[in-house]
């Protein structure tokens, strides 16, 4: 092709693939730009409602919830609400045999049996700002990457400790956008007391469990309540009997007057991380190359589990929350795959890049870039196979890791442990690992004790017939020594090298779509940072002649009610309450409406997210997506990608009917 003909080619693929409105996750403070289409859509408030560094906004009411979810006030007394697999483990931490909050569900009845949490933080955002100039300060273009990273760190820490000199419990956080184009600093204000308030019993909270996960039609009550306290000045403490609950500068108002097909959302949280600018070759080897092996890893170990958790209960209460971490990804993994040959990335990508090739000829700054990756890439392919099966495959026998630690965590660790399973795992992974290795990365180490022991089984039997912990952490040392020594200081430095063409690249690609007037707004790849996805609630064709609604409602979970079946066994109050039809104020329709998808663009770490409406009021708590549209992190495909919300008047029926805590209603404002 001329170049006419590739940069025709490339502006008709641009039409019809236009950045559609529901894809992309907005920083907070730069929100202005997209309002004009928002307001569009239907949404009637202002950017200045949504962030504003003024006054009180939305955003107030927004935490990061523990690191890794998001969660929301929804009252002015400190009251939060996130999903019940984001307080997973404060619930799991309270639980013991006669009294199991996991599988009976906690309610605090009154104040004092609020239920304070050790390890739990909540992150309310003061402020983001633009600091690009001050983090590149000193910077100069003859400097390698690893010079550029040491400056970015010496004077994002300078930035950092300045500002966390100025107040209790204030943190902050240089975080990069565009791969380091620009750099922002998140203040945040930090509070530890934070008290479990109430969950569901996991036959709500998680009912349907791994095999609903990632999917819909969906019937999980997903959500847990927690209280933020403060000290008497309304700032962060650590706990104290003293302390009052926190009074935030805002909370949402809900709305529980009911929604219909189409109507604006709005998701507000931390998405964790995206990759949607990266190169056709790097999206092949994901699809291609490393999530099939690591599916194939982790079919291995899910087999080994579910064959003893069929056998037994007690193994099937040990290994349950295991195995829900494990299959997480690993159906995400699966669904990701599907969705990228199926939106045919990879040629798209590849054609984009020709046409930007053509496009960079003669521009200094970007030309050759393409090439560059391509060289880099398979440079750092083969050393990426071997970090998937260092974490995949050689550090996933739970023996190993426990063996190399101080011990102190033992009681803890042997309450979960079942020897079969962990055995058979190391067996099967370390077969796995040697015959799909390349010999020149394989640890020395691995080879010299398999050929000694005569094979893999026999050394299972030395290490796990004799619990030998010396044999275990020697092995768990001396693979990880290998792998850190040798493998990953090459595969940083590549990584390091990508990063930097990476930074170019996306310049470039701005640079490209505003020359061909495409009129394209890049957002940043999610980075664990406050972001705004809006959308509509809407439903989906997952496949050829199926359509799938957008709600679901009460029926449904009493379609799949099977008390034989462990996901399925619906609680016999909740049983009750269908049959004798006393759903309250929150009837609609005969029925109780319990989730609902919309098009908002989201990832993990939107868990727990608010999810509102046209008036900044919230109708939904966030907590998954549809497995269909998982390659959203990669490429969103409209007509595909839904995030999946419990619908909030579920949650307050849950809490009224089933729980009989209808007096936590009482400091919520319902709007019906
Ligand atoms: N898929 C959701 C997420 O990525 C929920 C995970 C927890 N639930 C489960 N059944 N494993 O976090
Ligand atoms: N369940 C995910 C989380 O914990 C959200 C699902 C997703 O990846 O969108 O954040």
């Amino acid at each position: 092709m001329n170049i006419k003909r590739v940069l025709l080619f490339l502006i008709s693929i641009m039409a019809l693939h236009p950045l559609r409105a529901d894809e992309g996750m907005w920083v907070p403070s730069y929100i202005q730009q997209k309002i004009e289409d928002m307001r569009g859509k239907g949404f009637r408030l202002s950017a200045e409602d949504l962030y504003s560094i003024n006054s009180s906004s939305l955003k107030d009411a927004i935490v990061h919830f523990n690191g890794g979810c998001t969660g929301e006030m929804i009252s002015d007394e400190g009251l939060l609400i996130t999903n019940h697999h984001c307080g997973y483990d404060q619930i799991q931490y309270h639980s013991s045999v006669e009294h199991d909050y996991l599988k009976d569900g906690f309610w605090a009845m009154k104040r004092d049996e609020e239920l304070p949490n050790p390890d739990l933080y909540v992150a309310f955002l003061e402020y983001m700002e633009d600091v690009t100039k001050k983090v590149l300060a000193g910077y100069s273009e003859s400097m390698s990457e690893e010079q550029r990273e040491k400056l970015v760190a010496d004077n994002s820490r300078r930035i950092v400790s300045r500002i966390e000199r100025k107040g209790k419990g204030i943190k902050a956080r240089v975080a990069p956008l565009y791969y380091g184009n620009q750099y922002f600093v998140y203040v945040y204000k930090v509070f530890t007391d934070v008290r479990l308030v109430g969950a569901p019993p996991s036959s709500i909270g998680k009912f349907g469990g791994d095999t609903d996960n990632w999917m819909w039609p969906r019937h999980t009550g997903d959500f847990s309540l927690f209280r933020v306290y403060a000290d008497r000045n309304n700032e962060p403490a650590p706990y104290s009997p003293d302390n009052v609950p926190y009074r935030p500068k805002r909370f949402f108002k809900i709305n529980a007057s009911g929604i219909s097909e189409g109507d604006f959302t709005l998701v507000y949280g931390y998405p964790g991380r995206t990759s949607e600018y990266v190169t056709s070759q790097a999206v092949d080897y994901i699809a291609n190359v490393s999530n099939p092996k690591k599916i194939k890893l982790r079919t291995i170990r899910l087999g080994i589990m579910d064959s003893q958790m069929e056998r037994s209960d007690a193994v099937r209460i040990q290994y349950s929350s295991k195995h829900a971490d494990v299959a997480n990804s690993w159906k995400k993994w699966q669904g990701e795959m599907k969705g990228i040959l199926k939106m045919n990335t990879v040629e798209n990508k590849r054609n984009y890049e020709k046409a930007f090739a053509v496009w960079a000829k003669g521009k200094p700054e970007y030309d050759g870039i393409i090439g560059k990756f391509a060289d880099l890439y398979s440079q750092a392919e083969a050393l990426s196979l071997v970090r998937d099966y260092q974490y995949e495959a050689l550090n996933a026998p739970e023996f190993l890791f426990f063996a190399a630690g101080d011990g102190s965590d033992s009681a803890l660790f042997y309450k979960n442990y079942y020897k079969p399973i962990d055995k058979a795992t190391f067996i099967a992974l370390m077969n796995e690992y040697d015959k799909d290795i390349d010999d020149s990365y394989k640890s020395p180490y691995f080879k010299e004790k398999v050929a000694k022991a005569g094979s893999v089984e026999k050394l299972a039997d030395e290490i796990y017939d004799n619990d030998s912990l010396s044999l275990a952490r020697e092995f768990y040392m001396a693979t990880n020594t290998f792998y850190n020594s040798t493998v990953k200081p090459r595969l940083d430095s590549l990584n390091r090298e990508i990063n930097m063409l990476y930074r170019k690249y996306m310049r470039g690609q701005m640079d490209f779509a505003r020359e061909n007037g495409t009129g394209k707004v890049f957002y940043p790849d999610a980075n664990s940072t406050l972001r705004i996805a809006y959308g509509r609630i809407e439903g989906y064709a997952p496949a050829d002649a199926v359509r799938y609604k957008p709600f679901s409602t009460l029926e449904g979970i009493m379609e799949k009610d099977n008390p034989a079946i462990f996901d399925y066994n619906v609680p016999q109050k909740l049983r009750e309450i269908y049959a004798s039809r006393d759903f309250g104020r929150w009837e609609e329709n005969g029925t109780v409406p319990v989730c609902f998808i919309a098009t908002n663009h989201t990832t993990g770490g939107n868990s727990g997210s608010p999810v509102l409406d046209a008036d900044g009021n919230l109708i939904g708590v966030n907590f998954d997506r549809v497995w269909e549209g998982t390659m959203s992190d990669i490429v969103f495909d409209p007509d595909l990608c839904r995030n999946i919300a419990l619908d909030i008047r579920y949650a307050l029926f849950v809490i009224d009917k089933v729980a009989d805590a209808g007096y936590l209603l009482n400091e919520m404002v319902i709007l019906e």
